[in-house]
């Protein structure tokens, strides 16, 4: 169910009127339903029913502690990328017995800061990055459990920004060498290579690919267990794509249960606890973002309605030409005619464009939109740009709102920067 609907003519968030809510704190900015990422983490946890399993939410869809905390309730472990992350799942009440932390790049201080923690598994994806984490581990008298990332060379068959399981891609090693490399990790002290990984791509909005991925990984972990390595964990990674209401989209989204089918088929008789990284589909369409229209303009051949929102607060149009559904926090009348309008931003950049041709009602300055399917790779890809503070995010839950991130002053901003000495003395050094 849609937890964004009309209520007396307007839009609400849950039983929240957005238009109270946008007078109250000011323009542009998110919101979150608490019960859409509930029942969303719900849902996907109720298809993997029968295997032993943990959902480890990936933040970086959304890092708002409070979503993370309304998560980490309903039990979800949390995948994370970045000593930042870490950081924020355990402050937000994550169980770091339910952490993994991916990622091709880690630091070893990341690597500290993780064993220290005690989390769940270290998703390796280079031989080099083994060596440094057998180090890290060795000094600490630890031994880490470990899960190396294989990439099966699948093609995901979703934007090429974001689909990393192709042999071309950076992510992981390639699966035919998974012998070699977990035959090196037996004889360092320091790692329990007793899981692997795959991840393949996000917005994935066919299945096929998925049981390529999973195949092959049941294949690898065949032969490694022939090989004498005792593989007790699959990380299946996340990437199920969500609808986003795109007239053009042929495909829609597969239902969770599907893919929950899937995973049971390929890997469901291997005996290994399984970990899935969801993070688009819990967060994606639990936020929205409201903005407010600053003017409408008569361009030669278009009408823009430029909005007090920016490609800098959700970059996803611009980057992916990703499309966003875009509608009027004020109900449309049965029948009201509409009128095809780019909706832009106020960024110097052609590609601050939210969407094109859009039939909207006839909007007015001081008029609310609501930007959907923003919960996920929203506020967390958001930039100060051109001078723009980040906006506020705000979480509901039924009539309650809070604001989870208030919004930064332009002044705040600036605290950030210092002169340089030279630079104060009036300018005569
Ligand atoms: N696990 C790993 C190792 C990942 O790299 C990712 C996403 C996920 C899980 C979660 O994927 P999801 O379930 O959210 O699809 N900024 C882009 C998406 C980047 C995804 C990066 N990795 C966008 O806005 O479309």
């Amino acid at each position: 169910m849609d937890h964004f609907q009309y209520r007396d003519g307007r839009l609400a968030a849950e039983e929240v009127d957005l238009t109270a809510l946008a007078d109250q704190i000011g323009t542009p900015f998110y919101c979150y339903s608490t019960a859409t990422l509930e029942r969303h983490f719900q849902v996907f946890d109720a298809a993997l029913q029968g295997l032993d399993h943990t959902v480890c939410y990936a933040v970086k869809a959304n890092s708002n502690l409070a979503v993370i905390a309304t998560l980490a309730r309903q039990g979800a472990g949390a995948d994370v990328v970045s000593g930042g992350e870490l950081t924020q799942v355990l402050k937000a009440g994550v169980a770091p017995e339910k952490v993994v932390f991916s990622g091709v790049g880690k630091t070893a201080a990341e690597m500290a800061q993780a064993i220290d923690a005690g989390i769940a598994q270290m998703n390796v994806e280079s031989e080099p990055e083994l060596a440094l984490l057998a180090m890290v581990a060795r000094d600490k008298g630890a031994r880490v459990p470990v899960a190396i990332r294989i990439n099966p060379d699948v093609d995901a068959k979703t934007h090429e920004k974001i689909t990393t399981g192709r042999a071309e891609n950076k992510f992981g090693i390639d699966w035919d060498r998974a012998p070699d490399i977990y035959a090196r990790a037996r004889d360092l002290d320091g790692i329990d290579a007793s899981g692997i990984a795959v991840h393949i791509g996000s917005q994935l909005t066919d299945l096929t690919p998925y049981r390529d991925a999973y195949g092959r990984l049941a294949q690898v972990t065949r032969d490694l267990r022939a090989q004498g390595h005792d593989i007790r964990r699959l990380d299946l990674g996340g990437g199920l794509g969500i609808p986003y209401a795109d007239p053009a989209e042929a495909v829609s989204a597969p239902p969770p249960e599907d893919y929950g089918a899937l995973v049971r088929d390929m890997v469901g008789g291997l005996d290994c606890h399984v970990t899935v990284e969801p993070g688009r589909l819990i967060a994606g369409n639990a936020g929205i973002l409201v903005t407010r229209v600053l003017y409408v303009k008569d361009g030669a051949t278009r009408r823009f309605v430029i909005v007090d929102a920016a490609m800098n607060d959700l970059l996803r149009p611009t980057l992916y030409d990703a499309y966003h559904a875009v509608v009027s926090v004020r109900e449309p009348a049965a029948g009201e005619s509409t009128q095809p309008v780019d909706v832009v931003g106020p960024v110097c950049e052609t590609g601050d464009t939210f969407g094109e041709e859009r039939h909207l009602p006839a909007v007015m300055p001081g008029d609310l939109l609501a930007i959907r399917s923003a919960g996920a790779y929203g506020a967390v890809m958001a930039s100060t740009y051109n001078g723009r503070p980040l906006v506020p995010e705000v979480l509901v839950s039924g009539g309650r709102h809070a604001v989870v991130r208030r919004r930064v002053e332009a002044e705040e901003m600036m605290g950030f920067d210092a002169m340089a000495p030279w630079l104060t003395d009036g300018g005569a050094g």
